[in-house]
């Protein structure tokens, strides 16, 4: 059963969650697709701290508040749609401390995100406020990862772009163009899962059979 996991950066019940939800809706629609949504409403989740204790111990982070249910979230997903809203035309303070947070999934579990998919919405205030700025912030977390990026189908471009004029989910609901993008981002991310879930054990097998090993992979991913 291929897993898609919605998180929302924002810190409150608003454009955002409404987003997130609305693309995960839109993945349901496909055969055997489960979701999960996960916000950063309500959470405590702390700033790395620099310490390296990941790095030397090779653990994640070993701060303890609310991520350690996202990092059981993140490692059970086969695709990922992340939301956030535009802060000073990036992502919030808050989802950064998430992503700074997990980098040592790459040493714990070496592979574990490659050729996932990952797909960014951003909601903003302002008509362009810097949406194509956050979703590429998030969209470098994937890279950084080894993921795969799925803007979303025809029109998206870099993902779902909505101009909330500061209205929450209505403000979300009223920006019709940009819903389209939240639904379309829905299909693309929902298209490419079932590729990479179906696709990922023929190769798997394929790989075997042509004594294909990952020995070479380059050392830069100790760093
Ligand atoms: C600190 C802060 C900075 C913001 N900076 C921007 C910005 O640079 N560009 C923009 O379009 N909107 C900006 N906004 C407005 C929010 O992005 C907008 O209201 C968004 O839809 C809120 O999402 P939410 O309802 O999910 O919290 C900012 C809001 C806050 C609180």
């Amino acid at each position: 059963m291929p897993k898609i996991l919605g998180i929302s950066g924002s810190v409150r019940k608003g454009a955002t969650e409404y987003a997130v939800r609305q693309a995960l809706k839109e993945t349901e629609k496909y055969p055997g697709v489960e979701t999960v949504y996960w916000s950063m409403r309500g959470k405590k989740v702390g700033y790395c701290v620099h310490c390296d204790a990941c790095i030397r111990n090779k653990s994640m982070c070993i701060i303890q508040d609310d991520l350690q249910e996202l990092e059981k979230l993140v490692l059970e997903a086969d695709g990922f749609i992340i939301g956030s809203p535009v802060y000073d035309m990036n992502i919030t303070a808050q989802l950064a401390a998430v992503f700074n947070r997990l980098r040592p999934m790459y040493l714990v579990y070496p592979g574990h995100l490659q050729n996932k998919v990952g797909a960014a919405i951003s909601t903003g205030g302002t008509r362009h406020g810097g949406q194509e700025m956050t979703n590429l912030a998030i969209i470098n977390y994937y890279l950084m990862h080894e993921m795969l990026v799925s803007g979303g189908l025809g029109g998206c471009y870099n993902g779902g772009t909505l101009w909330t004029k500061d209205g929450k989910a209505q403000g979300a609901q009223d920006d019709e163009v940009g819903m389209d993008t939240i639904r379309q981002l829905g299909n693309g991310v929902a298209e490419a899962v079932m590729v990479i879930t179906h696709g990922r054990d023929q190769w798997l097998e394929m790989k075997q059979e042509l004594n294909l090993s990952d020995d070479d992979r380059s050392p830069l991913r100790d760093h």
